[in-house]
């Protein structure tokens, strides 16, 4: 029941209608007997967002498009890794500060991790703050960086700081192998409604790589597809998004969420 000692939540974003996060954050705050709402915002300024958080003493907040990386300088205090991915998606408000966290990259790289990463050449499509929390966490565990993006200053950045390789969406249209044994898709190419496309084509794709995407609507992407059809080893969105809102859900309650409650709210809200 929402009275007046219910806390607020809410997700940051532009657009934002899209974001399943409501439906994953609100049933566990049901499931957990949690007095606490959680309401999506489209908002134009980022600042109109901490503000907000500020003003109105809303507990926590998702980020999300376009604002994971302008957020940081907004923030009281930011986690080391998120600091050094220069990416926040999670905002804790406590005792009158404005804490970041990261938690894009563990959930990007648990899936990843059994399969093996070290030594391993990962092609990252994009250069965004999702594709810096990805990069950040594949550096880490010891595998190789190769930075596909349409935008070549932008792609040239990231591949720099993470010591990887660079190559533009339009050269790679000229070429015809991809020496990569792991692709990740961190754009947004081929999310609804645009499920036509895919941020690379099918002639890259062999049956010894590794292939995920982190757009999880929908689950079965046209990438996703095409990797399956060549015998890829295929790993879709919705395990990442439910790890990252996971790991949220730990930092503002305390609380180790039943990652099968959040999977049914997003089952359930999609009939
Ligand atoms: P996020 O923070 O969620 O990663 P973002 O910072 O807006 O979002 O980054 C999105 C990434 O997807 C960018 O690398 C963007 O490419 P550009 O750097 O060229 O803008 C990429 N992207 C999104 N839509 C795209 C499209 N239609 N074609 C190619 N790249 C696209």
């Amino acid at each position: 029941m929402i009275d007046a000692k219910t806390d607020v939540y809410c997700i940051f974003g532009n657009p934002v209608e899209h974001s399943k996060s409501p439906l994953i954050h609100n049933a566990c705050f049901k499931h957990y007997g949690i007095n606490a709402a959680y309401l999506a915002f489209k908002i134009d300024s980022i600042k109109a967002g901490t503000d907000a958080l500020s003003n109105l003493n809303i507990k926590g907040a998702s980020v999300t498009i376009p604002f994971k990386e302008k957020i940081i300088k907004l923030l009281d205090e930011v986690s080391e890794d998120a600091k050094a991915m220069g990416a926040v998606n999670t905002v804790l408000n406590k005792d009158d500060k404005l804490y970041g966290y990261n938690t894009d990259c563990m959930a990007a790289i648990s899936p990843l991790k059994p399969l093996g990463i070290q030594g391993k050449n990962v092609a990252i499509i994009g250069a965004g703050g999702a594709a810096q929390a990805v990069a950040y966490g594949i550096q880490k565990e010891g595998g190789s960086l190769i930075i596909i993006n349409r935008t070549v200053d932008k792609g040239e950045r990231l591949a720099s700081k993470f010591n990887g390789k660079f190559i533009g969406l339009n050269e790679l249209e000229r070429m015809n192998y991809l020496s990569a044994d792991i692709i990740i898709n961190t754009t947004s190419i081929g999310m609804h409604p645009d499920i036509e496309y895919s941020p690379i084509p099918s002639r890259f794709l062999n049956s010894s790589m590794i292939v995920m995407d982190v757009v999880y609507t929908p689950m079965n992407t046209r990438l996703l597809k095409e990797a399956d059809q060549k015998g890829c080893t295929t790993i879709d969105g919705l395990s990442m998004f439910l790890h990252q809102g996971a790991a949220q859900f730990k930092i503002w309650t305390g609380i180790s969420p039943d990652i099968e409650i959040m999977r049914q709210a997003i089952l359930s809200g999609e009939k």
